[in-house]
């Protein structure tokens, strides 16, 4: 068989005569269909896009490990955390939520922090974002917040009235929205951010008892942002800001890390905590609960191929490994099913055999077939179970902890609606610069606001976070809070 490297071939492998010129009859006559190279190029060519993510649309992606500094098997079994010293290869892509594919890096907006751990009881992904709350608190919200993110179906342009209209009737933003209009709104580079876990997630011990635990990773660059100005400067000189940023930090040897907290309570705490702890638009304190040290991530390796490695990555807040489970919290159920969905769509059913995807363990099951099955499909091995042919077969002590239900069905919201406090908490840390940046950026982002009824809504908001928040941003917009329905 031949070797040869470099020997120009089709995609069936048989050589190339000519790829400078099409195949025509005679020097100046037309392009012959019996020229199935160049079909097959322009062909290919046609499907060289999938579907970009519906969010987070615009990332970049890098290679690292997750190295165990602290003890936490009293609180899970998870095995790549089993052991002091225990390296994990994982893989991170970072995103903008709203922007497109091509859109730029250094807009305001949350950046999501997506990370694979390709454990030896196959991959987890915490697919969390650089702040540790979110603007709603339920899945059945998420198409919608979203269109308001997006562009408006007739002009096709980002529509600020949307925007303010959905959060003003959505208070349980307000925490949110507050973080992204402050400085962390805009981060200098990718490097020099934070990132969460943001849900509650469930952690398993080996002898099955649980507790809840919330992620945090802490920059060790050091938090930096922005100024507005020079972020829109920077979005029109290079929109790529940070994806170049990443890649040429990782290529020169200043590899990026960040350490690893947990927060974890008591799983009896969340009936009496004086707030519901599975509401994601909610910190934990940490004075009830301190941060843990767990380990630390670095990354050190550029991906190869762009398409190849962060295009075609999938992450699921639904992939665990044993330890590690859901809460009952109402967004992250709602993840549970929409990423593999998502992936489904986007990339294809057997998204998890690609080679950026596919756990660094073992996967033996009886999933068969599907397009672009090209990872043997099981051979000849076993294809069913229950069988008498000694096929992969489940490992009862892998089960989920089993947990209490009670209550009736029904769709109901959080009891909790104090969305003002932890707002108000935020907004009196800063400092009176801090404060005023805050206030300017969110009176900019109003004034294109066409309604004063939505205005004033959102100001009431601010009003009821901290009187001084609401009455700023009302003298910024030349209202006045008396005005206030
Ligand atoms: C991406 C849905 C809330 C972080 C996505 C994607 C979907 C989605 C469909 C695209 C997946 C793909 O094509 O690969 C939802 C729904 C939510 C929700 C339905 C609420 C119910 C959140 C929250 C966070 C988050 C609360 C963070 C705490 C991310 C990140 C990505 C993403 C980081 C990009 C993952 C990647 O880099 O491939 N989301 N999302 N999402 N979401 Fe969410």
């Amino acid at each position: 068989m031949s070797t040869e490297k470099n020997k120009l071939t089709t995609s069936w492998g048989a050589p190339v005569g000519d790829n400078q010129n099409s195949m025509t009859a005679g020097s100046r006559g037309p392009t012959l269909i019996q020229d199935v190279h160049l079909l097959e190029k322009l062909a290919h060519f046609n499907r060289e896009r999938v579907p970009e993510r519906v969010v987070h649309a615009k990332g970049a992606g890098a290679h690292g490990y997750f190295q165990v500094t602290h003890d936490v098997t009293p609180y899970t079994k998870a095995s790549f955390l089993s052991e002091v010293g225990k390296r994990t290869p994982m893989f991170i892509r970072f995103s903008t939520v709203a922007g497109e594919l091509g859109s730029a890096d250094t807009v305001r907006d949350p950046r999501g922090f997506a990370v694979k751990f390709y454990t030896e009881e196959g991959n987890y992904d915490l697919v969390g974002n650089n702040t540790p709350v979110f603007f709603i608190r339920d899945a059945i919200k998420f198409p919608d917040f979203i269109h308001t993110q997006k562009r408006h179906p007739q002009t096709h342009l980002k529509n600020p009235n949307a925007v303010w209209d959905f959060w003003s009737l959505s208070p349980e933003s307000l925490h949110q929205v507050t973080i992204l209009m402050s400085d962390r709104g805009i981060p200098a580079t990718l490097r020099h951010m934070h990132g969460f876990g943001s849900h509650t997630f469930k952690w398993v011990n080996a002898e099955g008892q649980a507790v809840w635990v919330k992620y945090h990773f802490k920059t060790e660059q050091g938090v930096k942002n922005l100024a507005p100005d020079v972020a829109a400067q920077i979005a029109g000189e290079n929109p790529d800001y940070h994806t170049e940023d990443l890649f040429n930090a990782i290529a020169s040897g200043d590899f990026p890390a960040w350490k690893l907290y947990v927060q974890i309570m008591p799983l009896e705490d969340a009936d009496t905590y004086r707030f519901d702890p599975f509401d994601v638009t909610k910190v934990w304190s940490q004075k009830d609960y301190p941060l843990i040290e767990v380990g630390r991530m670095v990354l050190d390796r550029n991906p190869e191929n762009y398409f190849a490695e962060v295009e075609q990555a999938t992450f699921s807040p639904g992939s665990f490994v044993p330890g590690i489970e859901a809460s009952p919290d109402k967004m992250l159920q709602g993840r549970l099913f929409a990423y593999s969905d998502a992936h489904r769509y986007r990339v294809g059913a057997n998204h998890n055999s690609l080679p950026i995807n596919r756990p660094k363990s073992e996967v033996n099951n009886h999933q068969r077939d599907g397009q672009m099955r090209s990872d043997g499909n099981g051979g000849a091995s076993i294809y069913y179970e229950p069988n008498s042919y000694s096929g992969p077969t489940e490992t009862p002590e892998n089960k989920p902890a089993a947990f209490e239900v009670s209550g009736e069905a029904n769709s109901v919201a959080y009891d909790h609606n104090d969305h003002y406090t932890q707002a108000g908490d935020l907004y009196r840390l800063l400092s009176e610069e801090e404060r005023t940046r805050l206030v300017e950026t969110i009176v900019g982002a109003m004034k294109p606001v066409e309604r004063d009824d939505i205005k004033l809504r959102q100001i009431g908001h601010f009003y009821k976070a901290d009187p001084e928040y609401g009455q700023r941003v009302a003298e910024g917009l030349g209202l006045s809070i008396s005005q206030q329905a």
